[in-house]
Order: structure tokens, then C-alpha cells, then sequence
């Protein structure tokens, strides 16, 4: 394994938290808490669970059956009572739950007695269209109160919710909902982006032809455009469902064990994965690492720039943020729309004390220049959040000091959908270094490792893996066992291989350098290299394709694909942009590849798998490496 210095730039300097921060962080000694939370992990997630309600308490904390891990056994709760009821019981009815903003400026605000409202209303609703605990429901909304709503109205009755991400196209949405088997899918009319309304529905009615155990649409009608004899008894009118509904809905008793949501993310084969998340022990971290990560007090102002249809969504905008009774802002639309400093403006109004974003996104907005944030007041701002993909130092000093303005801390989260909560964060107590994302959290044992499971020295690029379990890992892969046990068998030695490249240093801050795997990472979203092979081959001119990513200077990576023609088709503009539609139609507009090149052959190893990373290195310019394998 090469030497870390040699590939990339590190930043040695500390960044220390200014004192008044130090004064009022929740955490205050890490590295006590942290040993606590290993050598004494009975304890330390006995104190913390006790913070949350339940309806019966856990026998016991954890059963770990390689790879098998159950976390608060026999305990009974509902996430949405911690998220919704005991802030209402506890004087906090008229507090705000969420500030919902759109590009236009257009606000809406629902405090948590209104939420808990919709919420029951809706479930109700769901009841009455016969959907019970453990039924699939999917879910296509706009970035809105009301897809939240639609999530946390499942998790009520005890119905998994699968959100599928509302730029995804109608194949992407089709193969999700009939691996889900989902009875019922929630959608809108349209969704808003740069002052356009992209409609959902239509989506929605296409990819469900020919799924006949969807029982149900259920359409949120914002602007009422459709017409009174449009619904039927399929197409069901959300509005009146919640109208029509009691605003009393007792929350299903759950084992912490039932499942509470899958989550489709893409892996190393065309197929995404089924991420399957259960109550108990997601609840729990989420609402930890939400409290400590970001220093939630009674009054913080926080804001999650993420979709609900991310894990980030789930995590950091609806479950972390209600459990801990946080108002947060949530925004639909996009960062540059109307002007590039919109996202400045309403941390300046709304007073955003926390603010998290991706780094795709401040490499963006530093395109700009400095002085689109100068124009306001980001005084408010304390804690400033990475995620989704490695922060170069260029970016993460950019954002400290033009948002920051050298005030606020960074706190750069590494984690997955997989995780289900942050693992590995700078939190806002101790120094962080531009470029690491910081130390382990709370139970998390993480190391750096070759093939074969050696640990490595420090500051040696290598494996990063997980040692142990911990509370909100997922369960398992929907209906395929075999790719969930792949995650501990990996790598030798009974561990979680996150399929990421990372090393340590002297200080114990590890850098994540970027996935080990063919997994892309374009504008901090996950997409399958295979994933979009098998979308371009749908396309009847193209016999083969093989898909790599570039180094980008906004987007992380780019998306570059190697397409062999069939036979009496000649490679022209044209067929570049028919395979780039396809692509949009089969997936979606984040996984259409940047560039197109049409080659006669690619290499492959004698036994025919395509070798990207030889194609890669070809394309960059670098040494080959190994090609002892390549056919020819
Ligand atoms: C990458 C997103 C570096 C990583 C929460 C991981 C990061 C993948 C960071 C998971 C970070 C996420 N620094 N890389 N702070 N956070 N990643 O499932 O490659 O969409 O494996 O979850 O994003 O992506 P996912």
C-alpha cells in the first residue's frame, strides 16, 4: 500500500474550537465517553437509551450471531412517539419542527402538535387503505413536510417505508417498488427545481403498470390540478385522506427489531441493495450522533441541506433532528436558484446555528467567489457539517473561512447507508484537521487494514473497516441474505469492510481517501459502475459498455463510458445522445455519463470481466499496474 503524503495533499495544522464553543458542548470530554462506549458498551447504550422513551425496557443491550447483531432485545417503542409525542407532552406542542422554505421564499412552518396531527391523520389514512405493520409503502415526494410526514405516518403503524429519491427516473423507481413488493406509494403532483415544476405523478402511474400488488397511489395535489373524477379507487386524493382522517392514532408497539425502513443504495452489481434499517437501535444512534455531532440545545437552528431520498435525509433531517425536539429548516430546490446565494440568505434569515451540507456542494458555490457569501450575515452559524464524499482541504478551508468566518467548527461526518448514523466525525470539542474526518464515534471501533486483514502502520492507505457491531448497522439486504453477510466477509477476520480507502495518523484522525470498490461517488451521490453499464447496454445499438470515474474538480468524479457498438452501427454524436437518454430514462438524470467514447474493444481478464481500473489508469494517464490477468 502506497504511502499517503505521495497521492494527496494533507493539511497538518489544527483548527481549534473557539472557547465559547468549548463552553457549551454537550460533549465535552470525547475521549473519556469514547472508552466508556467500548469497554463498557452495556452501560454506556443502557444511559443513552434511557433518554428515549419506551414502552417496555430491553432485556439486553446486544446478541451478536455472526453477522448477526440484534441491539436492545425485547425492548418496545415507536420511533415516532420519541419523535413526535414526547415533545408534545413535554411542553413543546407549539414548538417548530420544521421551517419549510422553496426557492421562491415561500415559507411554511409546523410545530410539533401540528406534525404529530398530519402524522396521525395520515396514518389513519394509510389503515384505511388497509396497509398494516410490516407492508411495504414507497415513497416519491418532493424535499417537503409532507413526505416526512408520509415517513413517519408508516413508522406509526408500524408500515416500512422505502423512499426512492425523486430525481430517480420511472425504471429506477419501477424496480424498487416490485422489490419491495410495496402495497401502497405515496407521490405528488410535482416537485419544484430552478423555478420549474417537474411532475411525479406521470412517473409514478408508468412505473406501476403491471405491479398488481400496488394496491393504491396516493397523490398530494398541491395545486389541486387534477380534476374531482381523476381519483378513484386507486388513485387516492393525500388531502382528503388526511381530511378525512382521526387525528388519534395510537402508535404501534415495536419490537426494537422490527424493521423501520429499507433504503435502496447502489453496490458493486447493477442491482441496488435493499439497506434494510430496524427500530431500536437506529432510533438510539440517531439521536445520539445527532445531539453530539451537532451540539443540539433547546434553541439551535439546524439545517440539512440533503433530500429525503438519501440516507443523510433520513438520518439528519427527519429521525436524529425530531428525536432530540431540533427545529430545523428544509429547503426544496436547488443551491444556485435564483441567485447563487440563496442558501446564505436563509441561514441569515432563519438564523441557521448549524448548517450540514456535502462537499460537492461548497465546491460549487466557491465558483462563485467569496463574495456572494460576504453579502450576509452568517454570524448565527456555529457548526458547519460535511458529508457524502472526502472534503478536500481547498473546500473545507474555503467553507471555514467564508461561512465559518473562522467561528464555526467543521465537523466532517463519515458514515454510509449501510451505518445508519455517523461513525467517524470531528465533533465540535476537539481540534479538527482539514481533510480528515476525525476520530471514531461512540462505539465504533474502526481500523485500517490490508486484504487479508493485517492491520497497517500509520499514515499506509489501506482498508477501512468496522470491529464490532453497533446499534443502527443495518440488518440485512432485502430478500438477499448473501449480499448483507458479503459486508463481514470481505475481509478476514469477522469484520464490516466499508469499501472505502482510508488511513490513520499519529493522532489517531482518519482520512477517508474514497471508495476500494466499483462504486462512484458523482456530486456525493452513490452510483454502481455496473449500474450504469447495464443502462447504457439497454440502448439497442450498444453491445457492451464498460463505466469509470474521473477525478472532478466539482463533482468529485465524473462518469466516463466505454461503449462498443453493435455490429452496422456507426459511432456519431447522435448515438451519444441517445445512449445519454437512455441512461436518464433507465436511471435518471445523476447517473447520465459526462462523456462517451466508442472503442472497439475493452480490456478484460482471461476469464472476461472487464477491468475498469486498467481503463482508468489508461485515461488518466497513469502507470497500469498489474495486468497479468488482461487477456490480450
Ligand atoms: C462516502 C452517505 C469521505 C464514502 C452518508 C462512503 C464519505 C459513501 C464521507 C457512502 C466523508 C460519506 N468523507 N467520504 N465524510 N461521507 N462518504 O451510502 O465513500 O450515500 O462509503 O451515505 O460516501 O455513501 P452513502
Amino acid at each position: 500500500m502506497e504511502n499517503i503524503e505521495k497521492v494527496h495533499l494533507v493539511v497538518e495544522e489544527k483548527f481549534y474550537p473557539p472557547k465559547e464553543m468549548l463552553e457549551e458542548c454537550i460533549v465535552k470530554d470525547y475521549e473519556s465517553m469514547y472508552k466508556k462506549s467500548i469497554e463498557n458498551p452495556d452501560e454506556f447504550w443502557s444511559e443513552i437509551a434511557s433518554e428515549l422513551y419506551w414502552f417496555k425496557k430491553w432485556d439486553k443491550i446486544l446478541e451478536w450471531n455472526f453477522p448477526y447483531g440484534k441491539w436492545f432485545i425485547n425492548g418496545k417503542t415507536n420511533i415516532t412517539y420519541n419523535c413526535l409525542d414526547r415533545h408534545v407532552k413535554n411542553g413543546k406542542r407549539n414548538k417548530v419542527a420544521y421551517i419549510y422554505v422553496d426557492e421562491e421564499g415561500n415559507e411554511k412552518k409546523y410545530t410539533y402538535g401540528e406534525l404529530l396531527e398530519i402524522v396521525n391523520k395520515l396514518a389513519n389514512g394509510l389503515k384505511s387503505l388497509g396497509v398494516s405493520k410490516g407492508d411495504r409503502v414507497s415513497i416519491y415526494m418532493p424535499n417537503t413536510v409532507e413526505a416526512i410526514a408520509s415517513m413517519l405516518a408508516c413508522a406509526r403503524i408500524g408500515a416500512i417505508h422505502s423512499v426512492v429519491f425523486a430525481g430517480f427516473s420511472e425504471g429506477a423507481l419501477k424496480l424498487r417498488i416490485d422489490d419491495a413488493k410495496a402495497k401502497v406509494v405515496i407521490t405528488a403532483t410535482y416537485t419544484k427545481r430552478r423555478g420549474k415544476k417537474i411532475p411525479l405523478l406521470p412517473v409514478v402511474k408508468d412505473a406501476v403498470k403491471g405491479l398488481d400488488f400496488v394496491k393504491n397511489i396516493v397523490v398530494w395535489d398541491r395545486d389541486s390540478d387534477l380534476d374531482e373524477g381523476e381519483f378513484d379507487s386507486f388513485l387516492v386524493d393525500f388531502k382528503k385522506l388526511i381530511d378525512n382522517s382521526s387525528s388519534e392514532c395510537q402508535p404501534e408497539i415495536m419490537d426494537s427489531e422490527d424493521p423501520l425502513f429499507i433504503l435502496y443504495t447502489s453496490g458493486t452489481t447493477g442491482k441496488p441493495k435493499g439497506v434494510l434499517h430496524t427500530t431500536g437501535g437506529y432510533m438510539v444512534n440517531t439521536y445520539l450522533t445527532t445531539k453530539t455531532v451537532f451540539n443540539i440545545k433547546e434553541d439551535t437552528i439546524y439545517w440539512c441541506t440533503a433530500d429525503i431520498g438519501w440516507i443523510t435525509g433520513h438520518s439528519y433531517i427527519v429521525y436524529g433532528p425530531l428525536a432530540n425536539a431540533t427545529t430545523s429548516v428544509i429547503m426544496e430546490g436547488v443551491p444556485v436558484y435564483p441567485h447563487p446565494g440563496i442558501w446564505w440568505e436563509y441561514v441569515q434569515k432563519y438564523r441557521v446555528n448549524v448548517f450540514y451540507t456535502a462537499p460537492t456542494a461548497i465546491r460549487m458555490l466557491m465558483r462563485f467567489g467569496e463574495e456572494i457569501p460576504a453579502r450576509y450575515d452568517l454570524s448565527s452559524l456555529k457548526i458547519l457539517g460535511s458529508v457524502g464524499e472526502p472534503i478536500n482541504p481547498e473546500a473545507w478551508l474555503w467553507y471555514y473561512k467564508n461561512i465559518g468566518r473562522e467561528k464555526a467548527v467543521v465537523v466532517d461526518t463519515w458514515w454510509q447507508t449501510e451505518t445508519g448514523a455517523h461513525m467517524i466525525t470531528t465533533l465540535p470539542c476537539y481540534p479538527a484537521k482539514p481533510g480528515k474526518a476525525g476520530k471514531p464515534l461512540f462505539g465504533v471501533e474502526p481500523a485500517i487494514v490490508d486484504k487479508e486483514g493485517k492491520p497497517l502502520p500509520p499514515n499506509t492507505v489501506g482498508h477501512l473497516v468496522i470491529k464490532r457491531p453497533w446499534p443502527s448497522m443495518l440488518r440485512t439486504c432485502w430478500g438477499e441474505p448473501e449480499r448483507y453477510e458479503k459486508y463481514w466477509k470481505e475481509i478476514p477476520g469477522n469484520v464490516y469492510s466499508a469499501g472505502d480507502l482510508a488511513s490513520i495518523d499519529e493522532d489517531g484522525y482518519i482520512m477517508i481517501l474514497g471508495r476500494s470498490d466499483d462504486v462512484l461517488s458523482v456530486a456525493g451521490h452513490r452510483i454502481g459502475n455496473a449500474e450504469v453499464e447495464s443502462a447504457i447496454v439497454e440502448h439497442p445499438a450498444v453491445a457492451e459498455a464498460a463505466v469509470i470515474g474521473k477525478p472532478n474538480e466539482i463533482k468529485g468524479e465524473s462518469i466516463k463510458a466505454f461503449v462498443i457498438l453493435k455490429a452496422g452501427f456507426i459511432p456519431s454524436d447522435k448515438l451519444i445522445e441517445e445512449i445519454k437518454e437512455t441512461v436518464r430514462e433507465v436511471l435518471g438524470a445523476i447517473a447520465v455519463p459526462d462523456e462517451i467514447e466508442f472503442v472497439d474493444k475493452l480490456p478484460k481478464t482471461r476469464s472476461g470481466k472487464i477491468m475498469r481500473r486498467v481503463l482508468r489508469a489508461k485515461e488518466l494517464g497513469q502507470e497500469l499496474g498489474d495486468i497479468s490477468t488482461l487477456e490480450d
